[in-house]
């Protein structure tokens, strides 16, 4: 079964064809950091006007790429939501269409399910129940996955995801957009010791996370040690490597305790890490020693698959539409579409999540 992914949430237009839910055919990402460089970060009706120029050239690679024809294309999977509401139109409008013209099925994604898929290209079948962390620039929670397509959130960001965290921070040392790239790398050449920045602690007690507070502490240290902007990354000194370092190991370090109990607490039998941020080696390196401790194996995407990209898009709607699940045409972009009340899904899967108590 071929099915068409198309993901367009955010700054990337992405659209892929990918065989059975595992293969990858092709998979082409159009990125707009050039675009939204100049401003330090995404200027949502920029976004949504480069979507609609770049949708239909990308879907054409995508295609040709995978060496199809439209014509082969047995199901349609788009990004229905969480995003932009002007950029997740474009997408949900174009597949929408194609899927009428074409006579398929097509079925909404949520975004943050497709990061969830983002590991079944290049790891072995996830065992469940897995905990799951998904870490990019608008999103950083923790799953709970009793069995495939049910999920509990079992922590979540109070205020900023960790990647926005990474973007502020950049953007306050004069690095530039995205932030977690080149945090990471001044971050090697920096001492993480060097700073001992605070971990948000939630006052009612839930395992949750906070980075807002930690963002404020990196301002507060740069103003009160007059730590100049560096003019571009290439230039940053060692007092602005040191801060990248503590600053991200303090991200680290509040992401990994945070899974560590909850690890405990849960058992899990495999351990997830997805999104953006998953790129980061540090991050990857203590999960992986987590995992080392506990006796689990811990599944990352590769680095191309942790960004936005279609081909996780297309293998989280393989999931749904094998189980018979169907959007219609009154399907449109929901802006704060939650994971557990994915509206397309079969009546199984709403049974389960009752029994699970979801
Ligand atoms: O998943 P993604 O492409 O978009 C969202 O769904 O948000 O994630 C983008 C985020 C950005 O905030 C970016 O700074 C962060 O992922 N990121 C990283 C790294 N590479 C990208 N954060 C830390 N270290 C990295 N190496
Ligand atoms: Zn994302």
């Amino acid at each position: 079964m071929l099915v068409l992914g198309i993901e367009s949430s955010c700054d990337e237009t992405a659209a892929a064809v990918i065989k059975d839910g595992k293969r990858i055919l092709s998979s082409v990402i159009s990125s707009q950091i050039e675009l939204h460089k100049p401003f330090g970060g995404v200027v949502p009706e920029l976004a949504s006007r480069e979507h609609l120029e770049k949708i239909e050239p990308i879907v054409r690679e995508a295609l040709s790429k995978a060496e199809v024809s439209v014509k082969d294309i047995d199901a349609v999977a788009v990004t229905q939501g969480p995003g932009l509401i002007g950029s997740l139109l474009v997408g949900v409008c174009y597949a929408k269409a194609l899927a009428f013209a074409l006579d398929v099925p097509f079925i909404g994604v949520n975004h943050i399910e497709g990061h969830l898929y983002s590991v079944v290209f290049e790891n072995p079948p996830v065992e469940y129940p897995a905990l799951a962390l998904i870490v990019s620039g608008g999103h950083t929670n923790l799953f709970f996955v009793p069995e495939e397509g049910v999920y509990k959130v079992v922590s979540r960001t109070r205020d900023d995801a960790a990647g926005e965290a990474f973007d502020k921070v950049a953007k306050m040392l004069g690095l530039g957009y995205p932030g977690g790239p080149v945090i990471e790398k001044l971050a090697r050449e920096g001492d993480k010791t060097k700073v001992k920045f605070p971990i948000a602690k939630i006052s009612d007690g839930r395992p949750d996370f906070s980075f807002s507070g930690l963002k404020t502490a990196v301002s507060r240290y740069v103003r009160e040690n007059q730590i100049e902007p560096a003019a571009e990354a290439k230039t940053a000194n060692q007092a602005i490597k040191d801060v990248a370092a503590s600053f991200q190991a303090t991200v680290i370090k509040s992401l990994v305790v945070t899974m560590e109990k909850l690890t405990r607490e849960l058992a899990p039998k495999t351990l997830i890490v997805a999104g953006g941020v998953a790129c980061n080696g540090a991050l990857r390196e203590a999960v992986e020693s987590l995992g080392a401790k506990s006796g689990l194996p811990v599944y990352f995407p590769s680095k191309h698959l942790s960004t936005d990209n279609a081909a996780m898009i297309a293998a989280a709607g393989y999931f749904h539409l094998r189980r018979g699940a169907r959007s219609d045409l009154q399907m449109t972009a929901d802006v704060t579409m939650r994971l557990q009340n994915f509206e397309n899904e079969d009546a199984d899967l709403k049974r389960k999540k009752v029994r699970y108590r979801l």
